[in-house]
């Protein structure tokens, strides 16, 4: 006969209770010694300090590999990319067509173009530096303040006729359309190294010669000067602003040609036909009526 479990009374649990916590017979303290109680605890104190332990040294191991100035994994691109503004595709071309006479049309160019040139308004870039024309600006040293580098200045005022000011359509009132490209960055690329020359924007005609009667480029001769360059990244020169260049075309007859505009220096590649960007950029250019 299977034996039923007594039923104890509260005052019985109680005493069962108070036994746990504190049995004078063994001397155990919530069913452990004293003795006990001090070696688990080591054992615990000990068993976190060598985790917090590992766990530190393997941060510190890790931020010490890490310079957070340079990125340890620069991607693959070590030619620069080349961009036109205003940037309108069409499926995989880029086509920078306009209504002269249309008032919305002209603004949709100009809005797009004054947006972008926003952080080179002059008074944007006063706290830039006024730098030394025609040559790298190396910087060893983080000399700027919160630790970061100085950045060249480049304003809206340095592309003088397609800077917007004189003129708030860029001509796209009329044929004399300008566009803005933008060679993008990278870390320490230093454009035509060694030989103290700097990158220049060249634009040819592919089609449509007959079409444009002249083409001008804003600063003179189509320079990126050498001033810009290299680059630091984000961290170290957070006021950089890329070089641009401005290109004004007066069309004439049909107003519209297919134009390249490449980037000119020895070691930036253009010929890539899998990366279409690199080193230039095509467009066809369209003036309607
Ligand atoms: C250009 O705009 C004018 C005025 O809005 C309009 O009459 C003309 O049809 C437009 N031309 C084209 C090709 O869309
Ligand atoms: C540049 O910015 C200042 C202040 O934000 C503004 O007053 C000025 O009109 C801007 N200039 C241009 C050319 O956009
Ligand atoms: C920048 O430097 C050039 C010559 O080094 C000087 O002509 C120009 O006035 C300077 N501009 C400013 C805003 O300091
Ligand atoms: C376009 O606008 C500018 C500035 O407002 C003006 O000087 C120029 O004559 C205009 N061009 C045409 C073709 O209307
Ligand atoms: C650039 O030129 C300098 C000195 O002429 C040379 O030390 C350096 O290796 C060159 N860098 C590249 C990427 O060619
Ligand atoms: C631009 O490139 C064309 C074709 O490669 C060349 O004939 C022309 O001289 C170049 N112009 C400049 C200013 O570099
Ligand atoms: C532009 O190029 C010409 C011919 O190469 C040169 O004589 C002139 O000094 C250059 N101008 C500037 C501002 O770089």
């Amino acid at each position: 006969m299977a034996t039923l479990k007594e039923k104890r009374t509260c005052g019985q649990r109680c005493e069962d209770f108070g036994r746990f916590v504190w049995n004078s017979d063994t001397g155990a303290l919530f069913g452990r010694t004293p003795e006990k109680w001090v070696y688990i605890s080591l054992y615990y104190v000990a068993f976190y300090v060598i985790m917090t332990g590992l766990f530190s040294l393997a941060i510190w191991t890790l931020m010490y590999t890490l310079d957070p100035y340079t990125p340890d994994y620069q991607d693959r691109l070590t030619s620069p990319g080349v961009m036109v503004w205003p940037p309108t595709y069409i499926e995989e071309d880029v086509v920078l067509s306009y209504n002269m006479s249309d008032k919305a049309s002209q603004m949709k160019m100009s809005n797009c173009l004054s947006n972008f040139l926003k952080p080179y308004n002059d008074t944007a870039q006063q706290s830039n530096c006024n730098c030394t024309r025609g040559e790298y600006f190396k910087q060893e040293k983080f000399e700027a303040p919160h630790h970061t580098k100085h950045s060249c200045r480049f304003t809206q005022s340095m592309l003088a006729r397609c800077s917007g000011l004189d003129d708030p359509t860029f001509g796209y009132n009329g044929t004399t359309p300008c566009v803005i490209i933008k060679m993008n960055r990278i870390i320490n690329f230093l454009p035509n190294n060694g030989t103290g020359m700097a990158p220049h924007l060249n634009c040819t005609i592919l089609s449509g010669h007959d079409n444009i009667d002249m083409i001008e480029y804003f600063p003179t001769n189509g320079t990126f000067d050498l001033s810009y360059f290299p680059y630091y990244g984000k961290l170290a020169q957070p006021t950089y602003v890329n070089p641009l260049v401005a290109v004004k075309f007066h069309l004439v007859k049909e107003r519209e040609a297919k134009i390249q505009c490449r980037v000119v220096a020895h070691n930036i590649a253009y010929q890539d036909s899998y990366e279409p960007y690199q080193g230039k950029v095509v467009f066809l250019l369209q003036a309607l009526k």
